[in-house]
């Protein structure tokens, strides 16, 4: 199944992200974890996607285009993908049909959450993540079992940089404005699912599940 996740900062892409491809067992391609760990690793790339992510900007189309061209090519997306923050213009849209066409594949849905703009800054300024494992957590609503350590490997967990407060405003400003041309061009395609995001985690999981279990053969 080829899935496309889409969001403003804060739906819960990456929440529902780690569910899905738990259960689906395909690739969870995330562009933002893919620049995070550029910077981690010190790469050209990583300074780079730094410089951008810091203002809360998006980083330029070609260099993310680059590398999701790359990860699509890898063996392991031949049974399916879970894109996740991508693509987050109208020339990204355009360039993954391309890329999908190459590849004699489509997208079968592109999931949307759904959730007011107001609940945002408190889900993204209250989101604490593992460094060693990747997983979220909210302080409120849903907080690890031992206070600040990850359930699956005790680490020490952490701030994202750019989950400050006026980084947080920035980013929704920007992802707000290039949201509804990108709904406009799914939704004309006929793939794009709205799902309510406005409701605790397991709930939203259950209806994504529902739709996807009719892609399953
Ligand atoms: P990216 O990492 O993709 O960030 P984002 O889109 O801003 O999305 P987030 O990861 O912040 O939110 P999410 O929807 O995954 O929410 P989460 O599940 O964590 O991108 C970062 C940056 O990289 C961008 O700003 C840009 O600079 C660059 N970039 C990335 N892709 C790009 C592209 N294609 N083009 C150009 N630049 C790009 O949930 C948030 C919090 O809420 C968590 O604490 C979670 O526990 C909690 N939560 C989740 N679901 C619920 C619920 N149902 N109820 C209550 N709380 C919930
Ligand atoms: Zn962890």
């Amino acid at each position: 199944m080829n899935l496309i996740l889409m969001g403003l900062p804060g739906a819960g892409k990456g929440t529902q992200a780690e569910k899905i491809v738990e259960k689906y067992n395909i690739p969870h391609i995330s562009t933002g974890d893919m620049f995070r760990l550029a910077i981690k690793e010190g790469t050209a790339l990583g300074q780079e996607a730094k410089s951008y992510m810091d203002k809360g900007e998006l980083v330029p189309d070609e260099v993310t285009i680059g590398i999701v061209r790359e990860r699509l090519s890898k063996p392991d997306c031949q049974e399916g993908f879970l894109l996740d923050g991508f693509p987050r213009t109208i020339a990204q849209a355009d360039a993954l049909e391309n890329l999908l066409a190459d590849m004699n594949e489509s997208v079968d849905y592109v999931l949307h959450i759904d959730v007011p703009k107001e609940q945002l800054v408190e889900r993204l300024t209250g989101r604490r993540v593992c460094p060693t494992c990747g997983a979220t957590y909210h302080v409120i609503f849903n907080p690890p079992k031992e206070e600040g350590k990850c359930d699956h490997d005790g680490a020490e967990l952490i701030q994202r940089e750019d989950d400050q407060p006026e980084t947080v405003k920035k980013r929704l400003e920007v992802n707000v404005e290039q949201a509804q041309p990108l709904l406009d061009f799914y939704q004309d395609k006929g793939y794009l699912v709205t799902f309510d995001g406005d409701r605790n985690i397991d709930d939203v999981f259950v209806d994504i599940d529902k739709k996807l279990g009719g892609l399953v053969k």
